[in-house]
């Protein structure tokens, strides 16, 4: 929706940022591991990047470290973690492979028929 307030998530609502979709394409399609957007606040940032991932229909996990103004601890960290995993796994039908590999982490469960999980620390 054009004036939604939130990041784009698709190319048709994203304007005159095809020469970042590519970089940001030509990054992901790489071995380099570390990206950095920047620019100033509500430039388009977020949506560059929400965009680009949504297009590489590789999975992905987004966490907004905004959602941690006022409650800088580990608790919240491990929910947002935890919320984003369940997220993913239903999106992308890789509940049985997060399954899997919460099988072989410390810490980490998967409950009930979704993926429900709880980081224990
Ligand atoms: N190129 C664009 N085309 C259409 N809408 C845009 C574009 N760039 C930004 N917007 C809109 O402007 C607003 C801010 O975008 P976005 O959240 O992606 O910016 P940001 O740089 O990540 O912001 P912040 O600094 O707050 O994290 C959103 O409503 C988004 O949809
Ligand atoms: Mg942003």
């Amino acid at each position: 929706m054009l004036f939604d307030p939130g990041p784009k998530e698709s190319r048709a609502d994203l304007f005159g940022r095809d020469e970042e979709l590519g970089r940001i394409s030509n990054f992901l399609s790489s071995s380099s591991r570390l990206l950095v957007i920047y620019g100033i606040r509500r430039i388009g940032k977020t949506s560059v990047l929400k965009v680009a991932l949504n297009e590489s229909r590789i999975p992905y996990c987004y966490i907004d470290a905004k959602a941690l103004e006022g409650d800088l601890s580990v608790r919240r960290l491990y929910g947002l973690v935890s919320r984003c995993l369940s997220e993913v796994a239903v999106r992308f039908r890789l509940e049985d492979v997060i399954r899997r590999i919460a099988r072989s982490l410390h810490g980490v469960h998967v409950l009930g028929s979704g993926v429900d999980l709880s980081i224990i620390y």
